[in-house]
């Protein structure tokens, strides 16, 4: 059925076949890295819901799972460089190999933020997994292990990124009019 969203989107740019392939890519290393290890996989909320739901599917070990709220955009398409905790983790992270899940990394100063925040709090290994990754954007270093793949640089939305809490449920990826934003 067509999505009322459609007419906002200029084009598709990863389709719902090539998430689940990335996805199940993506499940295969983590599997095999963590074979043993009991991860705890941390989704960051909103955006990486839908991947996370699917990841953590296509990571058949025993993990346990846990979410956490930052801010990022607020309500424009340009990041502010702050990073503000609005919920906090249930669980400890003390002693556990950990796994961030977001959706797209563009600067990379929330998960430069995150990282090191869960490192001073005890974590014995903290990796990044993001389905999308932007390189061109990237203002801080900051090495991610598991990456499904790079897009240029479009603001893109769609399977749980938003523009102003808009589009999340799009099932597959795609670029936004410019109009719609600017
Ligand atoms: P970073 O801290 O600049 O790496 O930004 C990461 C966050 O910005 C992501 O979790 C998204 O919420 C948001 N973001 C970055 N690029 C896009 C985009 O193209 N569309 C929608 N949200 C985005
Ligand atoms: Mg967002």
């Amino acid at each position: 059925m067509r999505h009322e969203l459609e007419e906002d989107i200029l084009e598709v740019l990863v389709a719902k076949e090539e998430i689940i392939s990335l996805t199940k890519e993506l499940g295969e290393r983590i599997t095999k890295d963590y074979r043993g290890k009991r991860p705890l996989l941390i989704g960051i909320l909103k955006g990486a819901c839908p991947f996370m739901s699917d990841l953590i599917q296509a990571i058949p070990l025993d993990l346990t799972i846990d979410f956490m709220a930052v801010s990022s955009y607020g309500q424009s398409s340009k990041s502010t460089g702050e990073v503000r905790i609005l919920k906090d983790l249930d669980a400890t992270v003390e002693d556990r190999d950990i796994l961030i899940v977001e959706d797209i990394i563009d600067s990379g100063n929330t998960l430069f933020y995150l990282k090191n925040l869960l490192l001073s709090r005890g974590a014995k290994s903290v990796e990044l997994v993001t389905l999308l990754n932007k390189p061109e954007r990237r203002t801080r270093e900051i090495e991610v292990k598991y990456i499904g793949r790079d897009i240029p640089d479009h603001f893109v939305v769609g399977y749980g990124l938003d523009f102003n809490e808009t589009y999340r449920n799009l099932p597959y990826i795609g670029i936004l009019k410019p109009e719609v934003y600017s």
